[in-house]
């Protein structure tokens, strides 16, 4: 168990979760983790050795020899494959369309999430992704789940200019046998298809509140 504060945030693509959980750990002085970053940086890696994403034991033969570097800069995560950032192409439309597959093979997972708690050992944390309350911080008191409308999440994406089929990704990650995406037991739903990321954040603060969390002016 962490002596640090974990907040997780987990929801479908799109949900707007990325923002809310930049926002908010701003507003608490806490670290920003987006664990998604890390399972499309090994996609990145997969895609970049020409290896087909289905085919597990060739990524798996990658994985035990990469070396992922987990770190931070300006209160946020990063990343590194080899020495290498691969932020730049994170949405590619290639690492759309295979990141699911990966995320799907339980070692891929066994070992992001070893460096996701990692994070706990020094900060206090904002977190997000799909499995962070069910899976990887599960003692966390502090658990929320966003969602939003089909249509909303599709729009927010379009906007993002990306070209990225959400109702596919959501059904391979919520579907598969290896920590789904579910709304934790003792999550708190937001459904922000009619608010704005400071609605968000706002409502989230004032639930923190709520369970005695101490927020800074
Ligand atoms: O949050 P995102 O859309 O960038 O995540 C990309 C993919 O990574 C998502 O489709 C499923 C996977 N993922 C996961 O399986 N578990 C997480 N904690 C975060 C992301």
């Amino acid at each position: 168990m962490t002596p640090h504060t974990v907040v997780a945030i987990d929801g479908p693509a799109a949900s707007g979760k990325s923002s809310v959980a930049r926002a908010l750990a701003r507003r608490l002085g806490y670290v920003y983790v987006n664990s998604g970053a890390m399972y499309r940086a090994v996609t990145w890696a997969v895609l970049q050795q020409q290896i087909d994403p289905r085919h597990t034991t060739a990524v798996l033969e990658l994985l035990g020899i990469i070396k992922i570097k987990c770190g931070l800069h300006d209160g946020e995560s990063t990343i590194e494959i080899n020495g290498q950032n691969p932020t730049p192409f994170l949405c590619d439309e290639s690492v759309n369309q295979n990141v699911s597959t990966i995320a799907s093979i339980e070692p891929v997972r066994r070992t992001l999430v070893t460096l996701q708690r990692r994070y706990a050992d020094d900060h206090d944390l904002v977190m997000e992704g799909r499995d962070i309350g069910s899976v990887v911080f599960p003692e966390t008191p502090y658990k929320f789940y966003i969602d939003a409308s089909a249509e909303v999440r599709a729009r927010r994406r379009a906007a993002q200019g990306q070209n990225d089929e959400i109702t596919a990704r959501d059904r391979r990650d919520s579907s598969r046998k290896a920590s789904p995406l579910v709304i934790a037991e003792d999550a708190h739903v937001i459904d922000s298809s009619n608010l704005t990321i400071d609605g968000v954040v706002g409502e989230i603060i004032g639930r923190l509140k709520l369970k005695g969390l101490q927020i800074p002016d």
